[in-house]
């Protein structure tokens, strides 16, 4: 996939360690691997070391190894993948694709990701407006993340495919009625994206027994965690496992034209 530059739109090349164009305008490549092509000075850095940390040390224990590997299958082995808003690169680093790229605004994130997946390009960068061409990609995914409508449409090929991945309305159910006094259902919407059709919606689930130290982290990885109190956020001290519901929505769009 060709990436372009930020400031001149002319295509970027490798040459060393540094992406350049031809109007000399150049970007060095982070010590662990990763692209800024970030100009704006915006207020969004992504998810912060907290959120990070604590996603990387849940997803490390396998709880969300089956999504992955239904996602494996999805993708099977694509041309093109960019995974946008891919974080520290859990699932990123597990698809199969010749040309991988993954976009971020975290700088932690992409630090851990590119580090260890040498497989994939990690970008730093707003995932509403990137400096990828038109019709790159075969698939896109976008993974408990905000979606970017407009840039998917953009950048998938005629006959590329999305695929959104989101919380079914019991997933971390019984980590709610811990916490709260009244839990409630995740609400489920379907979404609309002009110039994509829903073509199928997957659903997977498990019950999974999480343990002690892997229960904070994955609080913390909800957006529940920041609208909580104290007093809500000790209940989960006093519990030693907790038998949780996994469940998603995988959702497959095909581009219509
Ligand atoms: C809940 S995390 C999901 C990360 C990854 N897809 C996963 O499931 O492990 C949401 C991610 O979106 C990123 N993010 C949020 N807004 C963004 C934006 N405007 N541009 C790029 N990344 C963004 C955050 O930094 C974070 O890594």
């Amino acid at each position: 996939m060709k990436i372009l530059c930020p400031k001149c739109k002319k295509e970027l090349f490798l040459i060393e360690k540094a992406y350049k164009c031809e109007n000399k305008h150049s970007y060095d490549l982070s010590k662990e691997g990763y692209l800024n092509l970030n100009l704006k000075n915006s207020q969004n850095t992504g998810d912060n070391q907290l959120m990070i940390k604590a996603r990387r040390d849940f997803l490390e224990k396998g709880y969300y190894d089956f999504l992955r590997i239904e996602l494996d299958k999805l993708i099977k082995k694509s041309d093109s993948l960019i995974d946008l808003a891919c974080g520290e690169g859990y699932y990123t680093s597990f698809f199969k694709a010749q040309d991988k790229i993954g976009i971020d605004l975290s700088k932690t994130g992409l630090k851990i990701a590119s580090k260890n997946d040498k497989s994939t390009l990690y970008l730093l960068n707003s995932i509403f407006h990137n400096p990828l061409e038109d019709k790159c990609a075969d698939k896109i995914v976008t993974i408990f993340a905000p979606i970017a409508k407009q840039e998917i449409v953009r950048l998938l090929k005629d006959d590329g495919l999305f695929i959104l991945v989101k919380p079914d309305e019991y997933h971390l159910y019984e980590l709610k009625q811990v916490i709260y006094d009244k839990p409630y259902l995740n609400e489920v919407d379907e979404i609309e994206i002009d110039g994509l059709k829903l073509s199928d919606e997957i659903k997977i689930q498990s019950k999974v027994n999480i343990l002690k130290q892997d229960l904070m982290n994955l609080f913390l990885m909800t957006p529940y965690y920041n609208t909580s109190s104290k007093k809500d956020k000790d209940k989960l001290n006093s519990i030693s496992n907790l038998d949780i519901t996994l469940s998603f929505i995988i959702d497959v769009y095909q581009k219509s034209n």
